[in-house]
């Protein structure tokens, strides 16, 4: 009997090899891209004594899928179990189906994490067992769905993943009474805005906030420099962006709605493979947001400064006693020089 067989089964019918070699494809799952349209998947081919044979991971759009990098390395890879963080895809796309590769190379078995939601690519699992291959999912699952969260949600909600950022004093407020709002944080929080605009497909902005500051929204490093990955800006409102806007300069050009309807506009982004959205505000623009339902995160910079008035980071939200308040889940706190950053989900599952 081999040790595989031999091996306790540990968690949703996988052995303690298998639950570790996910826990590896979890990790190199992690060096793919975290922007764009697919989601960061890692493979580990392991023989029956559990040992590692290849190792693959995605490497973003229009390359190989995880699978598929390890079988290349793989060489020959019959009779082996491949464990994948994501279900392997049914689908074909830029690249080919991984349940076909994965049959075609002679893998006897697949231990998966998380069941692909995709419209287009689920069903991975089934065809695998329809051509005889042993097959486990489920394993590692809740830390996977947290890992993929963004694509996850973007899949099966039909929009991206919106993280509402803002910047405000102590006392709530995000510009002083004459609409100036630059700089109310220091350079450390400006420097992190630029940091997770990068990690983000799009940038949403209303109308107003362009008209009051121009802002180029780019996403730069410490030095000024343009980093390697531009979000595109993203115009929310009925005005037009007028003709000598910092926007129009934007390297990754600019998406002007003309429109209000953020339902809309979240799913034409997420039809184009934008899943990961930062809102950059103004009040009037964050405060739809979060009424509409749309917030999942929230990235809050606060300066240990006071400007009074009615400029407030988030206006009404149609909240008229306490049984309607807002909780969230607190994820992180940081001060980054004299300023606070914290970080927030909405309590949502997705
Ligand atoms: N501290 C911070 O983090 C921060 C960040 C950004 C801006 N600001 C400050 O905020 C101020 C601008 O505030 P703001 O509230 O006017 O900016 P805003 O939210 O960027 O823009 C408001 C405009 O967006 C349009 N809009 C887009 N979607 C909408 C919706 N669903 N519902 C209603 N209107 C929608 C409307 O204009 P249309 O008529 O074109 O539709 C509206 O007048 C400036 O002083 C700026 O400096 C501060």
């Amino acid at each position: 009997m081999t040790e595989q067989v031999s091996e306790q089964v540990s968690e949703h019918g996988a052995g303690e090899h298998e639950l570790a070699a996910m826990r590896r494809a979890l990790e190199i799952a992690e060096r793919g891209p975290l922007t764009g349209g697919n989601p960061r998947v890692g493979c580990v081919l392991l023989d029956d004594d559990g040992r590692t044979v290849a190792e693959g991971w995605h490497h973003g759009a229009g390359t190989p899928h995880a699978e598929v990098d390890a079988l290349a390395k793989a060489g020959d890879a019959r009779g082996l179990t491949a464990v994948v963080t994501l279900e392997p895809c049914n689908h074909w796309g830029r690249t080919g189906p991984c349940s076909e590769a994965l049959i075609a190379a002679g893998v006897r078995r697949v231990v998966y994490g998380v069941s692909d939601p995709g419209a287009h690519s689920a069903g991975g699992a089934e065809r695998l067992r329809a051509a005889g291959v042993e097959v486990v999912g489920g394993v590692l699952a809740p830390e996977i769905e947290e890992f993929l969260v963004c694509w996850l949600a973007s899949e099966r909600r039909g929009r991206p993943w919106v993280t509402v950022k803002w910047a405000a004093t102590l006392d709530g407020r995000a510009a002083a009474e004459d609409g100036s709002s630059q700089w109310i944080t220091g350079a450390a929080a400006r420097q992190r805005v630029h940091e997770e605009r990068a990690a983000n497909d799009a940038i949403l902005v209303g109308t107003g906030t362009v008209l009051a500051d121009d802002p180029s929204l780019t996403a730069r490093g410490d030095g000024g420099e343009l980093l390697a990955h531009q979000p595109i800006p993203v115009v929310v409102g009925e005005r037009a962006l007028p003709a000598d806007a910092a926007l129009r300069r934007h390297p990754a050009g600019v998406i002007e709605t003309g429109s209000r309807d953020l339902g809309r506009i979240l799913a034409d982004l997420n039809a184009r493979g934008l899943r990961r959205v930062y809102v950059e505000g103004g009040p009037t623009l964050v405060s739809a947001i979060v009424e509409g339902g749309f917030a999942d995160a929230y990235s809050v910079y606060l300066a240990p400064a006071l400007l009074g008035g009615d400029r407030l980071a988030i206006g009404d939200l149609g909240i008229p006693s306490m049984a309607g308040i807002r909780r969230l889940r607190l994820d992180g706190v940081e001060q980054l020089g004299d300023d606070i950053h914290l970080t927030a989900r909405d309590g949502r599952s997705v």
